[in-house]
């Protein structure tokens, strides 16, 4: 037997494995708590601002007046994109989903950011901040020019939810809908080891930049399991009225084929997430005040019978998906708005992980053919 041959097999999908220490963000799963920095994610939907939960993110603790002044203005500051990278957002094909031309441009910014070669903690925090504010402009600015109309510039005056609204829309947008926003994109800010996060801490871990680990984790968040969950709970909503067909029966429908209904479940999560608890509110009230509840009706009802039927709870993605259909927000950008959050999350623990830097190198159960397996020369080969 080897001397170093590792002996714990972790379950499939790493369920319930340790796999990093950090203090960023604290679930308890059963008890459906959320908390960043020990703050109960319900305080801080219900008080916070994107700007400031993501100086808590990256500084373990709430700002006072002056530090947030300077961190919103630092991040209104790098509103900036490089002429290049918006020449890029012109070259990509028509068929390109935002999602996937944040992906490739995100990695492009590297090129144009000044502390590019330089990977330490302060390099990093300024990069961050450009990141922040670059990954917003983008998925707005390539959406102005897929419809041909002009690239509205940066309001630095504005909060990042109601600039992002405004460089989308080209109108300054209501106080609900930025408040809205920026409630959601304190919601979706960070999750623990969640997929995309894990996969940023991988890569950061290699020593690589932090570009590099941001680009992989937007392409995990891509995924339908993961952030592209509520794109698709929008494409059911519609296909659901399209048909005209009973929404409980539709899922009735999808469940005996054997279908994931997205929006639901969580491998954390054994309760109601903590998150679609604001959405589901912000949801209705959006709905009423719109005086068109149908997307939330038709969600409530699937909710009640997958909840009923199957025991499986709404996820973030669930009535995410309702509340960004009643802003009028296009659905192939319902992801890209989850990783503009998200980055705060994913920077925070980019961070953290150089801070106290390991490879992260575990072991595969090896399952293949028994070793020695003999090495039969190509003309003996059947
Ligand atoms: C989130 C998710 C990936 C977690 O996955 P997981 O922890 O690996 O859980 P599993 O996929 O193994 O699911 C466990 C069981 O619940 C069922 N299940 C889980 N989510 C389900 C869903 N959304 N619809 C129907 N059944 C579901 C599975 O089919 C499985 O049933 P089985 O044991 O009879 O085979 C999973 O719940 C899912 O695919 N949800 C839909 C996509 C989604 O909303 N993703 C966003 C997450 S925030």
């Amino acid at each position: 037997m080897y001397k170093h041959m590792p002996t714990a097999v972790a379950g499939k999908g790493l369920e319930g494995v340790i796999a990093a220490s950090s203090g960023i963000c604290w679930i308890d799963g059963e008890a459906g708590v959320l908390s960043y920095r020990g703050i109960d994610i319900h305080d801080l939907a219900e008080n916070s601002t994107f700007e400031e939960t993501t100086y808590l993110l990256w500084n373990g603790l709430l700002p006072n007046r002056l530090q947030l002044r300077e961190f919103q203005s630092q991040l209104a500051r790098s509103r900036e994109l490089d002429r290049r990278i918006v020449d890029m957002l012109r070259s990509f094909p028509v068929s390109a989903t935002p999602m996937e031309v944040l992906r490739t441009t995100v990695s492009a910014l590297s090129f144009y950011d000044a502390d590019e070669k330089d990977n330490s903690h302060d390099a990093n925090v300024r990069k961050a901040y450009n990141l922040t504010a670059q990954i917003a402009m983008i998925v707005a600015v390539y959406d102005r020019l897929r419809k041909g109309k002009e690239i509205v510039p940066p309001d630095r005056s504005l909060s990042h939810a109601a600039n992002f609204l405004w460089m989308l829309r080209g109108e300054k947008p209501s106080q609900t809908a930025a408040r809205t926003l920026d409630i959601a994109l304190v919601l979706h800010a960070d999750h623990e080891l969640n997929a995309s996060t894990f996969a940023a801490r991988v890569i950061a871990a290699t020593l690589s930049d932090i570009h590099s680990a941001i680009t992989g984790a937007i392409g995990a968040l891509k995924g339908p399991l993961h952030g592209g969950a509520n794109e698709n709970v929008m494409r059911m909503l519609l296909a659901i009225e399209k048909q005209g067909a009973d929404p409980v029966e539709y899922v009735k429908g999808m469940l005996a084929a054997k279908q994931k209904v997205s929006g639901f479940g969580h491998r954390v999560y054994k309760t109601e997430d903590p998150r679609a608890t604001h959405l589901r509110r912000m949801s209705e009230q959006l709905g009423k005040d719109a005086g068109n509840t149908r997307w939330f009706d038709m969600s409530r009802a699937i909710e009640l019978y997958v909840n009923r039927e199957k025991r499986l709870n709404a996820n973030v993605d669930f009535y995410s998906a309702s509340t960004y259909a009643t802003l009028g927000i296009d659905i192939d950008l319902y992801t890209p708005i989850f990783a503009m959050s998200r980055i705060a999350g994913w920077a925070a623990h980019v961070i953290e992980q150089l801070d106290d830097n390991r490879l992260i190198r575990p072991r595969a159960e090896y399952v293949g053919p028994a070793y020695p397996a003999p090495y039969v020369p190509i003309e003996q080969r059947p």
